[in-house]
């Protein structure tokens, strides 16, 4: 029986090996359920309010759409609808919520936002991306690793993370740190891994014998890796550093000749949305070894797995 009844999730840092591995396990077992048309619903009559002040594809149509095959319904509510933090305080907002929902997912800027929600709230919060992390990105796309690669295998697989030291960066820290996976992360000096994230995530490898490394050089990070994987340059909230981080990052850009230094077998991968020509040439995100519609469809699967954990459905 899964701990997870109850919880938030923040932060795969959070998450013990054993509760990682019962998301996969759900996942799993929800994706064949979908593919054989098998009814699965696990959160009959639940409901999840969802908060993004930011645009969302992925996660919105994701956790809509799973709550809706759950047999439950999900709301959306935009910025401008519910002001969070402006037309009203966070913790009232996160109590009022608490009286309607069963959870609370949160896609917004500063992640204190998201702690705070969830202190207020009595139901499980759900972050759906913050400045800081992408929990549920991260779980997908391992569980899509696992799918390509096998599970027996994780731990001698070398993921090369090529890019920004941002929130997908961040929780792929995490979740690699947890399953004992080699990361090795090349970033332009500056723009490396917040300091914060270092400390947790390499004192949660050593307990789980990951090796996660930090270069400033592409060609380090990409040779003989398995996974490569790379994300846009300039985030969400960050448009107005898009022309500077074009230029600072140029040399960081995966194209047909770093992907060489991989493995033959080496899968691409990327959270989506891309800037194909700035941190990702067509030919490699479009080519035979790109994965990321798969990682796109696995948010579904691995959404669905989550929501049901959190709130104790038919398999909590
Ligand atoms: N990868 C991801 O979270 O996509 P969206 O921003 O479209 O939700
Ligand atoms: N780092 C990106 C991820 C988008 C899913 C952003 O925050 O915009």
């Amino acid at each position: 029986m899964t701990k997870l009844k109850n919880k938030d999730l923040i932060s795969i840092h959070d998450l013990s090996l054993q509760e990682i591995e019962d998301i996969f396990a759900l996942s799993a077992d929800l994706k064949k359920k979908q593919q054989n048309q098998e009814k699965h619903e696990y959160l009959w009559a639940k409901s999840l309010a969802m908060i993004f002040e930011k645009p969302s594809t992925r996660t919105r149509v994701s956790f809509e759409i799973g709550m809706w095959q759950l047999g439950g319904l999900a709301i959306n509510l935009d910025q401008e609808a519910i002001g969070l933090g402006e037309r009203e305080s966070v913790g009232d907002v996160a109590k009022t919520l608490s009286r309607y929902a069963d959870a609370i997912l949160v896609r917004t800027f500063e992640h204190a936002k998201v702690i705070e929600l969830a202190k207020y709230a009595n139901v499980p919060v759900i972050n759906g991306l913050s400045d800081l992390l992408h929990p549920c990105q991260a779980l997908a796309d391992f569980f899509t690793v696992i799918e390509k690669k096998g599970k027996d295998n994780l731990k001698n697989l070398k993921m090369a993370y090529i890019g920004d030291g941002n929130n997908v960066c961040h929780s792929l820290m995490f979740a690699a740190a947890k399953l004992g996976i080699k990361l090795v992360i090349a970033a332009p000096k500056g723009y490396e891994p917040k300091a914060e994230i270092v400390k947790t995530s390499f004192a949660d490898a050593k307990a789980s014998g990951a090796e996660i490394e930090i270069v400033n050089d592409p060609v380090i990070a990409s040779e003989h890796a398995d996974v490569i994987y790379t994300d846009v340059w300039a985030s969400m909230g960050q448009e107005r550093q898009r022309k500077t981080k074009n230029v600072k990052f140029k040399t960081f850009q995966v194209n047909a000749e770093l992907v060489k230094l991989a493995k033959p077998d080496y899968i691409f991968m990327h959270c989506l949305p891309a800037h194909r020509g700035e941190e990702v040439t067509a030919d490699v995100i479009d080519g035979t070894q790109s994965v990321v519609f798969d990682q796109a469809e696995n948010r579904l699967h691995v959404q669905k797995a989550i929501l049901t954990l959190l709130l104790g459905g038919n398999n909590g």
